[in-house]
Formats: structure tokens, C-alpha cells, sequence
């Protein structure tokens, strides 16, 4: 019996009349670590040189992508298509996106190629240490980085490392380009909507002017102005824009659980009220009206708007009431706007006063 087959468990005559024969076999040893073998590069200085030049080469590709990225994000027109046969899409996307996905790509591939071929092949064993260092342990940490940089040839290999600083300086440049992206700034757009003085007030799926005697105390709908159409024949786009700030709902709530603000007195017909449709958290719809405590909440993030009394908010991250229509009725007793909204509708930005 072996030394290693002494310390196994000893096995009982029961368990040998129940399970026949045991065998006990040698534990596995470990296996240690392979001889090294020295790579190509390391014995060859002319294969060395070869992936030198690979791994420049690389990265000297991955700088001139990320330039032409640059370029076509200004030669692509931005509506221009590219047609692979049943598949289509944005010229301009699909460059950048080629383009600055093969440098990023080039980067990675070169520098494992360069970890692998060329910086210093050693196997080596570290032993796990507490984490406090002492200042010895810190001056070896300092000592084995730039041992690192030194036998990793950044600065012995100048065509590696230049390439590898031009495409890493150049990944910089669409960074700062693409931020042209977020302009321009809207200006006025954000203030104003479609809705003037004397433009009716329609129902949203059914495109009718609503009257007062439509609506039914705790009745809620969903409304828009009547001069959408027109913008329709236009501008698809401009009309969705259109719509979606002159979203508003109608409600009707019994005068005497209205609370009106200070200056809106004359906002209102007859406890019908009219208010942005766009919650001023994030610009959600909302939605879901609960008749009995006229509150409305936002399907979102659940900002909470109390109708009678402003609607302001009355729980969730909103930090504004809904803006309000003023209403008015015309002379054939429809429901009209008074003006425009007074203050911008839907989410709070940076330029609002
Ligand atoms: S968008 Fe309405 S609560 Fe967030």
C-alpha cells in the first residue's frame, strides 16, 4: 500500500460483503506546470519584428477608422441609404458604426497579439498577502510596474507604442465631434404649442368640436386643437410634433370642489377644465383619472396630479403642476383656448424660466 493510499478512509468488511470487490485507486496527483517553451519571438528576433509590424499595423488601421468615422460623419448625408439587398439602413449610422466597431476591434486584437507575442513570457507564482502594505511592499508594487513597462516594450518598441497612443488619442476625436449631435438647441420650440385664441377644442379620436353640454360632471377626455390637420398635409413629422406638446384633456368637475388658482378665474366653463396631457416628470401621457378624488396619475412613474385644485402634484417625482388651458366658449357655443398655454408644456429644461 502506498503512503497516499494509507491515508484513504479504511473501507469495512460490511460495506465490502454489500458493494463487492472496493477499489481504491491513487488520489490525483498535480499535475505541476508544463515545461516552458520558449515562443517564436523569442528566439527568432526576425519573427519578432514581423508581429511588431502586425500589431502597428493594427493600430495605425484603427487611428485611420476612427478619422474616416470622423470624415463620414460629415461626408454621409444624413437620410442617405445603404441597400443590402431585403436589408436597408442609415448610410450614416452604419459607417460610423462599421467604421469605429473595426478600430475598437483593431485595438483589442492588436494588443493581445502584442501580450502574446511579444512581451515577456514568464510563468510565475504569488502567493496571497494581507491587504495592508507596508511601505517595502509598496516600493516593490512601483518597482514591478515599471518592470512591467519596461518588459512589456512600450517604450523599447516606439512603433507599438506610437501607433498605439495615435489610435487611442484619435478614438478621442468622435467623442467630441458627435457632441454636434445634441444641437442645436431648440430655442423657442419648447414654449409654444399650436393652440391660440379662438382654435377649437376637439375630441382626439373623433375630431369633433366638443361643447359644455357634452361633457358629464366627472367626465374626462382626451382632446387636441382643430388646426392639426393643415400641419398634416404638410409635414408628417412636423404633425406628430404638433401633437404630441397639444395634447390636453377636458374634464368637467362640480364648481364647488374646485379650488382655483390665484389669476385662473376665468379659465374654466362651467367646472370644465382643460390641462396639458403631458406629465411634467419625463413627458409620459397620462392617463388613468380617478373620478371621485379628481386625481390623475402618470402610468410612468406615478406623479400623481390633483385636477380641482391646479393640478398639482400630489405625489411622485413631478416637480410641476400640469400646465392649464385657459378655455372660452366661441359663438356657436363651442369650447375654444383663450390664448396659447402660458408656460411650456411637459418636462422641465435647463432653459425654462
Ligand atoms: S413621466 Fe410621469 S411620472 Fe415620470
Amino acid at each position: 500500500m502506498s503512503e497516499d493510499q494509507s491515508k484513504l478512509p479504511a473501507v469495512s468488511e460490511a460495506d465490502e460483503k454489500e458493494h463487492g470487490a472496493v477499489v481504491v485507486s491513487e488520489p490525483i496527483r498535480d499535475p505541476g506546470i508544463e515545461p516552458h517553451e520558449p515562443r517564436i519571438t523569442d528566439i527568432d528576433p526576425k519573427a519578432a519584428d514581423r508581429v511588431e509590424r502586425q500589431v502597428s499595423t493594427m493600430f495605425g488601421l484603427a487611428a485611420l477608422l476612427t478619422v474616416g468615422s470622423c470624415v463620414a460623419y460629415f461626408a454621409i448625408p444624413r437620410d442617405a441609404e445603404l441597400v443590402f439587398g431585403p436589408l436597408s439602413g442609415n448610410a450614416n449610422n452604419m459607417t460610423l458604426g462599421l467604421t469605429l466597431g473595426l478600430a475598437l476591434f483593431l485595438i483589442g486584437a492588436g494588443a493581445i497579439q502584442w501580450a502574446k507575442k511579444l512581451m515577456v513570457d514568464e510563468e510565475i507564482v504569488e502567493y496571497r498577502h494581507p491587504a495592508h502594505a507596508t511601505p517595502e511592499q509598496k516600493a516593490d508594487i512601483i518597482e514591478g510596474y515599471q518592470q512591467g513597462v519596461e518588459e512589456s516594450g512600450f517604450t523599447r518598441r516606439k512603433l507599438i507604442s506610437r501607433s498605439l497612443i495615435a489610435a487611442m488619442a484619435a478614438l478621442g476625436l468622435p467623442t467630441i465631434i458627435f457632441l454636434r449631435d445634441l444641437g442645436p438647441l431648440p430655442g423657442r420650440k419648447l414654449y409654444t404649442t399650436i393652440w391660440a385664441k379662438g382654435i377649437r377644442v376637439v375630441n382626439d379620436v373623433t375630431l369633433r368640436p366638443i361643447k359644455p353640454s357634452d361633457l358629464q360632471v366627472g367626465q374626462l377626455v382626451n382632446a387636441a386643437p382643430a388646426n392639426l390637420a393643415p400641419i398634416e398635409e404638410e409635414s408628417p413629422v412636423e404633425y406628430q410634433n404638433a401633437k404630441a406638446k397639444a395634447a390636453v384633456i377636458i374634464v368637467r368637475i362640480a364648481p364647488n370642489e374646485i379650488r382655483t388658482p390665484a389669476g385662473r378665474e376665468n379659465w374654466g366653463i362651467d367646472g370644465i377644465l382643460c390641462y396639458s396631457k403631458i406629465c411634467t416628470h419625463v413627458g409620459c401621457p397620462i392617463s388613468l383619472y380617478e373620478q371621485t378624488t379628481h386625481h390623475v396619475l402618470c402610468p410612468c412613474h406615478q406623479s400623481t396630479f390633483d385636477l380641482a385644485d391646479g393640478a398639482k402634484v400630489i405625489f411622485g417625482p413631478a416637480a410641476r403642476p400640469l400646465p392649464q388651458l385657459p378655455l372660452a366658449v366661441d359663438a356657436e357655443g363651442y369650447l375654444v383656448a383663450q390664448s396659447d398655454f402660458t408656460e411650456p408644456v411637459g418636462p422641465s429644461f435647463w432653459e425654462r424660466g
